[in-house]
């Protein structure tokens, strides 16, 4: 336990300052006048490579090293990029990903009660799966250093390390066996996602997959392969529990698994690793609702009530999980009770669901 918690706050770009702001308000209101949270902003993103050209600038990432936790809005806006043409916006997130090592991305995909899923048939709690995403090798890891050649060749390679699989593998048993199970029948299950069929890379991760699984005989073990997946996601999302993906494939399911709950406002994340957490929505800066006041806060909300969790099972501090439950079963009311941005078909604007949440969140202190 400590007296205090450093925060490293990075806004970051478009709708990013918004919903970040919303989620501190509604983590000081969970906490109360005595939380041992102290929050520092730093810049990075795309606006700050516009106006200083630099998109991280070292002493934000010291920062972040140092710190308890980090806590994002969201980074990058179109058209602002590298001379490789790729978004300087996003140098933050991929840079604390692969040199803080945070292999873990935790992504809960849950049907809310007063959300709406463009899926037919389905309702409150029918979906409840975690997608965990490799967060530190995979295709992503070559971003920066693949080759391009007299303007006429690109090449960017898939990368996987027995050590990266095993331990992302590892995370999803241990997640499974803390869970209820799939929704459907109760099982706890790994799916193992891949494109085994294929390529030897993702052969690789499965035959890991396999010697892993054995340490779990109690977690019932599956694959499937990444284009069935997307079909399955849309088909029988009931059925899953834990799903365990390569970097990119984890991405892209992520968003589709997201429009499934209601869109990527409603998409949590966690980026764990041996040392550092990094808390952000799944989502990106939608500079086309920037400033009008009506961004969905709910997913850094969601992912600030992890960071609390996480928190405070590495320091033994029992009230800051205790807070994490408070902001989930209040955003969960919320919802219930139709409070419910323009992205979800409501009405209320990013200050009307902070305000109610944190109302709500002091009565309950
Ligand atoms: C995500 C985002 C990131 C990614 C971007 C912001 C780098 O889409 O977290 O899913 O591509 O991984
Ligand atoms: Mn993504």
């Amino acid at each position: 336990m400590k007296d205090i918690y450093e925060i490293a706050v990075v806004h970051g770009d478009g709708i990013g300052p918004e919903v970040c702001a919303a989620t501190i308000e509604v983590v000081k209101a969970a906490l109360g006048p005595d939380s041992p949270l102290r929050f520092s902003e730093y810049p990075a993103g795309a606006e700050h490579f516009l106006k200083t050209g630099q998109s991280f600038p070292e002493p934000t990432f010291l920062a972040c090293r140092a710190a308890d936790a980090i806590l994002h809005g969201a980074g990058g806006l179109p058209g602002v990029v590298h001379p490789d043409g790729t978004e300087a916006g996003l140098d933050f997130t991929l840079k604390l990903r692969f040199e803080l090592d945070l292999y873990a991305n935790i992504r809960p995909i849950r049907l809310f009660e007063g959300v709406e899923s463009p899926l037919r048939g389905v309702k409150a709690g029918d979906i409840d799966y975690i997608i965990l995403r490799e967060n530190s090798e995979g295709l992503y890891a070559a971003r920066g250093s693949g080759a391009r050649l007299r303007g006429e060749v690109a090449v960017d390679t898939l990368v996987q390390t027995r050590t990266g699989i095993e331990r992302i593998v590892r995370k999803a048993f241990e997640l499974a066996r803390q869970s209820d199970g799939a929704p459907r029948d109760g099982v706890r299950r790994v799916t193992c996602c891949d494109k085994a069929n294929v390529l030897r890379s993702y052969a690789f991760f499965r035959s890991v997959f396999d010697e892993v699984a054995k340490d779990y005989p109690d977690i019932a073990t599956e694959y499937a392969l990444v284009d069935a997946m997307a079909m399955h996601l849309v088909l029988k999302p009931g059925h899953f529990n834990v799903i365990v993906s390569e970097n990119m494939f984890g991405d892209i399911l992520s968003d589709l698994a997201a429009a499934t709950v209601g869109g990527m406002g409603m998409a949590p994340s966690a980026e764990i690793g041996d040392a550092n957490g990094f808390f952000q929505a799944a989502h990106g800066s939608a500079p086309d609702i920037a400033g009008k006041g009506i961004a969905n806060p709910y997913g850094t909300i969601l992912s600030a009530a992890s960071m609390l969790d996480w928190l405070g099972h590495k320091h033994g501090d029992a009230k800051l999980n205790q807070a994490a439950g408070r902001i989930r079963s209040v955003t969960e009311a919320c919802l219930a009770g139709g409070l419910l941005s323009a992205d979800l078909k409501g009405s209320a604007s990013t200050r009307q669901i902070t305000h109610s949440v944190c109302d709500r969140l002091a009565a309950a202190a």
